[in-house]
Order: C-alpha cells, then structure tokens, then sequence
C-alpha cells in the first residue's frame, strides 16, 4: 500500500469513476424526490424484502414502480460506493483521501438503514428528513471526491499560489455560511414536505440564505474572480439559486395553493417538487465546493510566507 507522503498521482479511470457515481446519485435523489411527491413511501410495505423477498422484482405498477425503483438503484449506488472505498484504499496516496473512502462507505450504510427505517417506522417526519439530509451529503462528498481526484486539483499541489484572505469576515467563513444556509434549508424544507414543520421557517430561510448566497457568490466573482475554482462555483451558485427560488415558488403554488384539494398528486407538482429538492442538492454541492476551494486557494494574511505575499502582489 502507498504511504501518505507519497505525492498524488493523477488516475483518470479513478476520476471517472467518482464522477459515476456522482451522476448515479445525482439520479438516485431524483428518484427518491419522485418516490416522496408520488406518495409512494409506503407503496412496499416492507424492508429489507420487497414483498417477502430479497431479490424477486415486483411488478413495477404504481407507487412500486417508484418506491422499488428507488431501492434497486440505491442498491447499486452502494454497490459502486463499495468499490469506491476498496479502490481508495488501494490506490490513493493521500490518507486523508483513504479515510474519506471508509466514511463515504460508512455514509451509505447509514443511508440505507435509515431508507428501512422510514419504511418501518412508516413515514415519520424526523426519520424522513434525516434521509433527505443524508442524501444530499452524501451527493455532496461524491462531487468533493470527483474534485479532490481531478488532473486540476492535482497538479496544482506543487505550484498553487495563496491569496490573502482579510476581514473580520474572511471569504473562507463566508464560503462555510453557504454551506449552513443551504442545510438550513434543506431541514426547515425537507421538515415541511413530511410533515413534521410549519412552512413559515422555510420562507424565511430562503429570505437569510438568499442574502448570504448572493453575498458570497458577489464577493467570489468581484473580489477573488481571478482564482478559477472560485469564480466557477460562485457563477454556479447565483445560477442555481435564481432557478430554486423560482421553482421554490412554483412548488408552494402547485403544492399548496392549487394542489392541496388534490386526490393524487398532479403531474405539475411533481415535477416542481422533485426539481426543487434537485437543484437544492446542485446548491448544497456548489456551496462546498466553494468553502473547499476557499480553504485552499487563501489563507489569512498572517498564515502566508513572505514568498506567498511577493507572489499575490505580482
Ligand atoms: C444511497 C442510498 C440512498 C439515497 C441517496 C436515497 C435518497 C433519497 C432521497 C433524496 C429521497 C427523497 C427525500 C425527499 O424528497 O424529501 C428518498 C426518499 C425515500 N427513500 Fe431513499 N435513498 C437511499 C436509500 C434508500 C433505501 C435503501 C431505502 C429502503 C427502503 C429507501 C427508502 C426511501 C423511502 C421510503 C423514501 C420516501 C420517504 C417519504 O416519502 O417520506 N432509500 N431517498
Ligand atoms: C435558497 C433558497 C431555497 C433552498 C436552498 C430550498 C431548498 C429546499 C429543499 C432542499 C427542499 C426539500 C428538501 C427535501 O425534502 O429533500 C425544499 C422544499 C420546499 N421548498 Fe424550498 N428552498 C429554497 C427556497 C424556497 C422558496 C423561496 C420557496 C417558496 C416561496 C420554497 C418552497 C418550498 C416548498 C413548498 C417545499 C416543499 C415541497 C413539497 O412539499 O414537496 N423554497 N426547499
């Protein structure tokens, strides 16, 4: 096995596979949004087994079709996040790296624990939204590893330049406060679509976490627009955050103002409901990449040698 001192090296069969399975989850929230807005929580009624059995398919009508759809493709998301920690281990020079393998592995067995619990404890409010948080995450952890095994990331170990980072509110705690407003949002929402919260704390939310998202993505592009990383994922975030307040309203409309007389859940609700939560965990994944990237392109002035300084100031 390699030891951690040994510098990485850059393998893009590995690359490919973190962003995989990155997309495999990014599809498995979609999923698991459609299983939630299609009512279709209860729809198997059992767990582990799907109808008695372990791995007979049932007839993929209904709610089933969401319910153990979702299930076979969180199946196979453990599955890929198994090879995932075993190729880490094998492969990977950096520890830090080997350990976030285990933790991503340990993740999933959470995720899928708390999957069965829901369904066994049917639906309560608190177990539902720990599995929506969860989910995003972990979703957010396959980005971060997609980057950490990125040519770019890399490559620019030896010769990156840190830019100073001064204030009393540096950019690196800005970056972390996106991180905050968007979980925020993720329980006050994810706590509101199972039942367990008033909407009131969301709308709020919405109002805080617009002001900092706005804030930081501003100050990314104006102040430190230069360091690509940075000013990447703060265009990002101010794109996917007009978009989910757009369609934050268009799910309060088709949710609760015309959909809450509904027998069945409408097709339009759907549709805003699962874009909502979707392009909440887009959000919540920019908004770590943009504290990563933080943390490693600046540094507090007082934290840079003299060379780093001389280097910004060219
Ligand atoms: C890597 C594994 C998994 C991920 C990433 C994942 C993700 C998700 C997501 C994002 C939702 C939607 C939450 C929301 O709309 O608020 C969801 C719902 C759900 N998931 Fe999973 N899931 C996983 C594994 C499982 C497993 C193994 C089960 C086993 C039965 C399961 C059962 C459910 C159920 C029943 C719901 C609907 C909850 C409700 O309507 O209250 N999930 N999942
Ligand atoms: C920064 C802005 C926002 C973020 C990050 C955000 C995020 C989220 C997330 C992640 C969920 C679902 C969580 C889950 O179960 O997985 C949610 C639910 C919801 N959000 Fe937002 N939201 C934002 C703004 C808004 C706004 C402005 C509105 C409406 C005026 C809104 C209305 C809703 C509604 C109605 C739900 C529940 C949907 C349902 O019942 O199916 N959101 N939000």
């Amino acid at each position: 096995m390699s030891s951690s001192t040994q510098t990485a090296q850059y393998n893009p069969a590995y690359h490919r596979f973190t962003l995989f399975l990155a997309i495999c989850t990014f599809l498995l929230i979609v999923a698991g949004a459609l299983v939630t807005s299609n009512d279709a929580g209860l729809a198997v009624p059992d767990w582990p087994t799907s109808f008695g059995s372990l791995y007979r398919i049932p007839p993929m009508v209904g709610g089933i079709k969401y319910e153990h759809g979702h299930r076979m493709l969180a199946e196979f998301v453990g599955l890929l996040t198994i090879i995932l920690a075993v190729w880490t281990q094998r492969k990977e020079a950096r520890s830090w790296m080997r350990k976030l393998g285990w933790f991503m592995l340990l993740l999933v067995i959470i995720q899928g624990l708390l999957g069965g619990l829901t369904v066994k404890m049917r639906l309560p409010w608190y177990v539902s939204t720990a599995h929506a948080m969860v989910a995003q995450t972990f979703f957010s952890l396959t980005i971060l590893m997609t980057v950490f095994a990125s040519r770019r990331w890399i490559g620019s170990t030896v010769t990156l330049t840190r830019h100073p980072d001064p204030g009393a509110l540096s950019f690196r705690n800005l970056a972390l406060l996106t991180v905050l407003a968007v979980y925020m949002q993720l329980f006050f929402g994810a706590g509101f679509r199972h039942g367990g919260l008033h909407f009131f704390p969301h709308v709020v939310g919405a109002g805080i976490a617009t002001v900092i998202l706005v804030w930081a993505s501003f100050s990314g592009i104006l102040r430190f627009g230069n360091i690509k990383p940075i000013r990447g994922a703060s265009i990002a975030i101010l794109g996917l955050l007009v978009i989910q307040l757009l369609l934050g309203f268009g799910a309060y409309m088709t949710r609760v103002v015309w959909g809450k007389d509904a027998v069945q859940p409408r097709p339009s609700m759907v549709a805003t409901t699962v874009a909502h939560v979707a392009v909440g965990a887009l959000l919540l994944a920019h908004c770590f990449m943009l504290a990563v990237q933080a943390y490693r392109n600046l540094a507090p002035a007082a934290e840079l040698s003299p060379a780093d300084q001389k280097a910004v100031v060219a």
